[in-house]
């Protein structure tokens, strides 16, 4: 019961910060003052706080733990990759450039997130 309420609440909070980023990498490419909105600055937090509080309750409720268990170590790796590439490509890249490299490495790094938590294994049980 705690479990399928927790799981829920990630996915729609996975949900939300997918949408909410393609959102302003959208905003970030063709209307770049937008980004600096109040509510679209606060949200995203509001939304990944809560995103971060149930991948806790998850881990406490099925036992297993970054360092310990190698595909949460390489969700938490990835995670830490997807935000200082996503900061960088809507808000600290000093040039175009460098804020669509880092917004395809986000991307990257996003999906290679949901591949992990999908097959539970950090070669994506390729090998
Ligand atoms: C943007 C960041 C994240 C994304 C996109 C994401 C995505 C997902 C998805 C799609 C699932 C469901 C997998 C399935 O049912 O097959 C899941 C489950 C889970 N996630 Fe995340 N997650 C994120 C962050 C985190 C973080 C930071 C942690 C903790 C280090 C975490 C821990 C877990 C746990 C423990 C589960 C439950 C696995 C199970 O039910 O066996 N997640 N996540």
């Amino acid at each position: 019961m705690l479990y399928t309420t927790l799981k829920h609440i990630h996915l729609l909070t996975v949900a939300v910060t997918i949408l909410l980023f393609l959102f302003r990498a959208a905003l970030m490419l063709w209307w770049p003052n937008q980004l600096r909105k109040r509510w679209i600055r606060v949200v995203p937090h509001i939304n990944d706080t809560v995103l971060l509080a149930s991948a806790i309750g998850l881990m406490l409720t099925i036992g297993q733990y970054p360092l310990v268990n190698h595909w949460l170590t390489a969700k938490l790796m990835a995670l830490l990759a997807y935000i200082l590439l996503g900061s960088l490509a809507l808000h600290r890249g000093r040039s175009r450039r460098i804020r669509l490299l880092s917004l395809v490495g986000a991307l990257v790094s996003l999906g290679y997130l949901l591949a992990v938590a999908r097959t539970h294994s950090p070669t994506l049980g390729l090998f």
